[in-house]
């Protein structure tokens, strides 16, 4: 059994460290100098370069470390026959948690309106409401919004959540399939997007969906760019349909310099940095999952194996 580790993306040279530290045991060899190819079993991948999977004729796995596998996915040569595993990882889970409930708070308490306010120098005491009349939708309730939208709940939020299958999750209203999609953005004040990249999210937040939210609402997309269209978010934002949006993902990344979202006064942009796989923790899920399928566990009993046929 040899391991290769195919990294375009996050700090390669760290992650070969961390895995060989873990698993001296272990042949770690790092893409393109991989040696004989027909010996790799396992791939742990991030972006890899294009046709570089398919030229490993004996893969048991492919290891994602992004919890999203559209980087993989974007090969058209990738052999998507091969058991394919996306990170499930507590630091990835507490990042994403962080980040969605800071911002949940930032529209809450209605910040962007008290900055407005300061600008012109305005005192106007119109108290927001607490957070028991609030309500907050999820899209997507995997492992990242099903855990933010307990979290939520725990704080006293109205949440709701939307999938593909129904959810029961205490303190969350359950929402599924497109037929329900309606009933479920019409009550969402404040709207997290955690769905990931498939055919059918594509443009799943476009000027029909965006109209079903009710009037002033504020969008959070940590999921994936590929779930708004941006020129229907623009005139629902320019309309005053949508208040203000806070984008960490994008169509094209990084987001081109001359991108009208960098300029536009009511989106806030952070870099696709809303849940990081941080290394110290993801490559002990990566070496307990190698472990584990070489000792001869069953690929049921992993967390984050990937359905090829519903595509995440
Ligand atoms: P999961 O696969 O655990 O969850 C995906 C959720 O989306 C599930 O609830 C699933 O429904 C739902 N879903 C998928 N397709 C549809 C559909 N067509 N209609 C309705 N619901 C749908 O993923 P994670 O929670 O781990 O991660 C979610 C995404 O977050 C990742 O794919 C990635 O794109 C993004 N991400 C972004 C990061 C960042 O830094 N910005 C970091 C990490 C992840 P069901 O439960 O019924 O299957
Ligand atoms: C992921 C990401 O999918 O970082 O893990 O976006």
């Amino acid at each position: 059994m040899a391991i290769a580790l195919l990294n375009t993306r996050d700090h390669c040279a760290d992650w070969a460290d961390a895995l060989r530290r873990l698993a001296p045991e272990m042949d770690i060899r790092v893409w393109p100098d991989v040696g004989d190819k027909a010996e790799i079993t396992h791939a742990i991948v991030c972006n890899p370069e294009l046709g570089a999977l398919k030229q490993l004729p004996n893969l048991k796995a492919m290891h994602s470390l992004w919890a999203g596998i559209d980087h993989i996915t974007r090969d058209p040569e990738a052999p998507m026959a091969v058991p394919l595993i996306r990170m499930v990882d507590h630091s990835l889970s507490q990042g994403m948690l962080d980040y969605v409930t800071g911002y949940v708070y930032r529209y809450h308490l209605e910040a962007p309106r008290f900055e407005a306010l300061q600008r012109t120098g305005t005192w106007e005491q119109t108290v927001p409401p607490l957070v028991e009349e609030r309500h907050v939708g999820i899209m997507g309730l995997g492992v990242l919004g099903a855990e933010i939208g307990k979290q939520l709940a725990g704080l006293g939020f109205r949440v709701s959540g939307w999938a593909r299958t129904r959810k029961q999750i205490e303190g969350i209203r359950a929402y599924a399939g497109m037929e329900e999609l309606e009933s479920f953005l019409s009550g969402c004040e404040i709207l997290a997007l955690l769905l990931p990249n498939t055919a059918e999210t594509t443009d799943i937040l476009n000027a029909e969906t965006l109209a079903m939210l009710p009037k002033g609402a504020a969008i959070i997309n940590a999921g994936r760019g590929t779930l708004i269209n941006d020129e229907a978010l623009i005139a629902a934002l320019e309309s005053g349909a949508i208040s203000e949006a806070t984008l960490d993902v994008f169509k094209t990344e990084p987001l081109p310099s001359d991108h009208p979202y960098w300029t536009h006064p009511k989106v806030r942009i952070t870099p696709h940095v809303a849940a990081e796989t941080r290394i110290s923790s993801a490559s002990e899920v990566v070496i307990k999952n190698i472990r584990f399928l070489e000792e001869g566990g069953s690929l049921s009993n992993i967390e984050g194996v990937v359905d090829t046929s519903v595509g995440y």
